[in-house]
């Protein structure tokens, strides 16, 4: 029977982890010795009883040693690489344009890993789709966040000391992060108007009820896979023409562009922070991608001429149980896929596997970033 271990995760701030109770429920109808280190689910309040009562085993480096498969959530540290027992599948967000050496090392281990970012979103896959589960919580996340930074209600109060107008929030790029922005803002009563470059993004926004903003000229701009394309200097001035006029009456304003595997494109300028009103918000989800704002710093919040700017890349740590659960989920699903009749096989033909292999017997074998790599970029 094949072993999947879970380690304790130590990245800075991460306090998810890679099983729960309910995903060791779904991890059951495969046969397969789930070990869970020790204290891994503390941070996220899970005991090691809670996971033991659920099916795992808790253990330690030895049983890691041992391992035939591995899932963590964030990518894995040169010395956590090391100690990866050689050939095993590594199933795991790895950020592989953010992390070249961590991906070089792999390759150098003979890891197979399996890039939960890569996984293609295709609807046989939905169930393994990490992106959009944790997505949805930093975007709810973001809007509380808003709410609880603001000094202003989100809803429209007609009060007998007279009538309160809603908030006004601007959401930049309506992926699933954004959408799920706007459908909370808009269930806590603010006016909410969003920018995207997709075509498709305009309708789902309206279905919401809330407000598209149109860039003069503006093409589709959908890519490969229904992912955004990367779009030239002209768009995003033009784009921060049109933004600045809309962010001048905003309270808040949460970005969540991104473009796969590259920087954040630069929507909220410097300038246009200092056209925003003092005691506004901007939430900036793409942080870690270096930002939609150019004023985001991962390290904290920044103060500018009296606006605020938070950065929201750790939103999904921040509801650790809640993201767990279903990042977990989303592991045990893709654990479906690589396990037969009880033994783990790596089927390369397959679609979703295809996808998502980064590294696999000594090569990077996914093309961008194997270009990256060979591109000095690391
Ligand atoms: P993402 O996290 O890569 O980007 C967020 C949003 O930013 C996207 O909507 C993108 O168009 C937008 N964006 C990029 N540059 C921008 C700019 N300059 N200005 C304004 N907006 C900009 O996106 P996410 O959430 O990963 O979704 C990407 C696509 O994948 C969507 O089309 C979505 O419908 C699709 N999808 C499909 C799924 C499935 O079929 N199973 C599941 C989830 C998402």
């Amino acid at each position: 029977m094949p072993t999947l271990y879970v380690p304790r995760e130590t990245a800075a701030g991460e306090r998810r982890l890679a099983a729960t109770p309910a995903s060791l429920r779904d991890l059951a109808r495969l046969d397969l010795d789930v070990v869970i280190e020790s204290g891994a689910g503390a941070a996220a309040g899970i005991s090691d009883e809670d996971l033991e009562a659920a099916g795992a085993r808790i253990g330690g480096p030895d049983d890691l040693a041992t391992a035939q498969l591995v899932a963590r959530v964030a990518p894995p540290s040169p010395a956590e690489v090391a100690a990866l027992p050689e050939g095993a599948v590594l199933l795991s967000f790895i950020a592989p344009h953010r992390n070249l050496e961590v991906v070089r090392a792999l390759a150098e281990r003979r890891v197979s890993t399996l890039a939960m970012e890569l996984v293609p979103r295709i609807s046989r896959a939905q169930s393994m789709d990490a992106l959009s589960s944790q997505a949805n919580i930093a975007g709810y996340r973001a809007v509380i966040t808003a709410a609880y930074e603001l000094d202003k209600y989100f809803p429209l109060f007609m009060t007998s000391a007279g009538t309160i107008r809603p908030a006004n929030l601007v959401v930049l790029g309506a992926g699933v992060a954004g959408l799920q922005a706007v459908a909370t803002a808009r269930r806590l009563g603010a006016v909410v108007k969003v920018s995207d470059i997709r075509a498709a993004a305009k309708e789902e926004v309206a279905s919401l009820g809330a407000n598209f903003i149109d860039i003069p000229d503006a093409a589709d701009l959908t890519g490969e896979g229904g992912y955004a394309k990367e779009v030239g200097e002209d768009f995003l001035s033009r784009q921060r023409h049109v933004l600045t006029e809309v962010l001048s009456g905003a309270n808040a304003v949460i970005t969540t562009a991104q473009i796969p595997g590259r920087p954040a494109p630069t929507l909220v300028t410097t300038a246009m922070v200092e056209a925003m009103p003092p005691g506004s918000v901007v939430i900036d989800l793409a942080a870690a991608d270096g930002g939609n704002c150019e004023l985001t710093d991962t390290a904290g919040v920044v103060e500018h001429g009296g606006v605020r700017i938070l950065p929201g890349h750790h939103f999904p740590s921040e509801m650790p149980g809640e993201a767990s659960t279903m990042y977990g989920r989303n592991i045990a699903g893709y654990c479906g896929l690589l396990i037969t009749d009880g033994q783990l096989a790596l089927d390369l033909e397959d679609e979703v596997v295809a996808g998502s292999l980064l590294t696999h017997d000594g090569a990077v074998v996914h093309e961008r970033t194997a270009e990256l790599l060979e591109g000095g970029a690391a």
